[in-house]
């Protein structure tokens, strides 16, 4: 899809839509109330007549109203003016893409809020509309045989700015909400697929051919023997059990001066986690294929921060492993050593992420980066914690969290900062190690970020817990490519604040 800022002070562009917001009251800001004039008020006739209330979020198409340039207005309701702001946009966005992409429309023009006394630059104002149509156009790439739905027909869409400074600025929020999009659309994709075919193979293989498609990306994936090499005891513990050979994709983003330290992204990448010999209950075991969706969205973040080529350095390190039980796997009391010869006691082999994390933090070290950002679904406490709403955060860094907080807000990903500290650490006490992998039921997403710490001592490290954000189950079971948003936010503004 194809997003463009123009310049349309009379709001009359040809389009197959013009996309117009209206307050609860019948107001409509300077834009929307042009294209009104256009229809001779019908939209504010419709209002008066009680036929559309302006509520937030609600739609209504007006077909070939005559005097307009525009095929179709879809009118769409903003709620309440003085309780306008980021959120209620977002949700206004959000419906008219909805209703949108039912029409026959193949391009619109939005009309959108440009209301210059609400709180939203033309920047986040831009990034939001490309950001949601480009998010509501995606498919999930489904297996089913038969005729396939077909695609929206929505191909492009502008998005009306004052002057042509303005229109600079939104054009960029345009481009970057694209991308984010763009990079969520590609982790989705490979979280929704079944676990049969993304395997840790698979991923290196897709990793691999982001280095082609992408500018300044250089990508390499070892092998079982190179990480034997690196001595990995802990990562190679938990792929011990599986037939498919483990994957440790090491992609690095130059987007600056090679002296600038990296941002290094890390990804836990269990392509299915049955468990292992800790096996899980079955009813929600197919859920386990999404276990990857920390490593779909470092890889997707990847993908955006290399599509805009932002001046930033950035490593995606992924740990690739299936979680299986057999003769050969990891057994609950075994304790391995892992790269940082740290040893664990892995009492509980269903602790899996943690293993292969630990040892891709000891790894990213040689990067000698500026922050280190470990993104996983680690831990089923803490979406009883936080539900599917929030990420938990974790860090040893105040100014880190602060920043990753930040941009969760602006990308409307949020991330909760949650705990850790000594008290959740000595819950991973062992009498025969260096620490045990669990620690018991309570807190149980707060001992497993401190079991991460331990092993990114003197690093500015953050952990995101998307166990409850990667994917919805119900209905409308998939990858929701989060937290991709967050993270390429979070990178545009160290891009900035260079
Ligand atoms: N991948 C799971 C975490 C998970 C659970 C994500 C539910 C999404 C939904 C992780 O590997 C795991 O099994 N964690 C265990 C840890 C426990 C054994 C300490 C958990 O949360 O039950
Ligand atoms: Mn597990
Ligand atoms: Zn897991």
């Amino acid at each position: 899809m194809e997003f463009k800022a123009i310049v349309d002070p009379r709001a009359h562009s040809v389009s197959a839509c013009a996309v117009i917001g209206m307050y609860d009251d019948g107001l409509m800001d300077d834009a929307a109330r042009r294209v009104d004039a256009h229809i001779g008020g019908l939209a504010a006739k419709i209002h008066a007549a009680r036929d559309f209330a302006g509520k937030l979020g609600d739609t209504l198409l007006l077909a070939q109203p005559a005097g307009s340039k525009a095929r179709r207005v879809l009118l769409v309701g903003q709620g309440p003016k003085r309780k306008f702001g980021r959120k209620p946009y977002r949700k206004a966005v959000q419906a008219a893409a909805q209703a949108l992409l039912k029409t026959g429309a193949a391009d619109a023009v939005f009309y959108l809020a440009s209301d210059p006394e609400i709180d939203l630059d033309p920047y986040t104002r831009a990034r939001i509309v490309s950001e949601i149509v480009a998010a509501q156009a995606y498919r999930v790439p489904d297996l089913k045989s038969g005729p396939k739905p077909k695609p929206p027909r929505l191909q492009s869409v502008r998005v009306a700015a004052a002057d042509a400074r303005v229109a600079k600025t939104m054009q960029q929020g345009l481009d970057h909400g694209a991308a984010m999009a763009g990079g969520a659309a590609f982790s989705r994709d490979l979280a929704n697929l079944p676990p049969n075919v993304c395997t840790p193979t698979y991923l290196g293989t897709r990793a691999l051919a982001l280095a082609k498609e992408l500018k300044r990306v250089k990508v390499r994936v070892l092998g079982e023997r190179q990480i034997k090499a690196l001595k990995m005891g802990a990562f190679l513990a938990v792929a011990q059990g599986s037939a498919e050979p483990p994957r440790l994709i090491v992609c690095e983003y130059h987007g600056t001066d090679r002296k600038t330290a990296p941002v290094c992204l890390i990804g836990k990448g269990i392509t299915f986690d049955s468990g292992g010999i800790s096996l899980k209950d079955p009813p929600a075991m197919d859920e386990m294929k999404f276990d990857m969706s920390g490593a779909a969205s470092v890889l997707g973040a990847l993908r955006t921060v290399a599509l805009l080529q932002l001046p930033v350095n950035l490593v995606v390190i992924v740990a690739a492993s299936e979680n299986m039980p057999s003769g050969t796997a990891v057994k609950p009391a075994d304790i391995v050593t892992s790269m940082s010869g740290q040893t664990v006691e892995i009492l509980n082999t269903d602790a899996e992420g943690r293993l292969v994390l630990c040892d891709a933090i000891t790894y990213s070290r040689r990067f000698k980066p500026a922050a280190v950002i470990d993104v996983a679904t680690l831990t089923g406490a803490c979406v009883i914690a936080l539900g599917n709403h929030l990420s938990g955060l974790m860090s040893n860094d105040e100014t880190l969290a602060q920043q990753i907080e930040a941009a969760g807000v602006r990308a409307d990903d949020r991330a909760w900062r949650m705990p850790i500290g000594e008290e959740y650490a000595d819950q991973l006490k062992s009498n025969f190690a260096d620490f045990a992998n669990v620690g018991g039921r309570e807190g149980g997403a707060c001992t497993a970020a401190a079991f991460l710490s331990k092993f990114a001592d003197g690093l500015h490290w953050a952990h995101l817990d998307i166990a409850g954000t990667a994917w919805l189950g119900g209905a409308h079971k998939g990858s929701t490519g989060r937290p991709v948003p967050l993270l390429v936010d979070f990178l545009i503004d160290r891009a900035r604040a260079k």
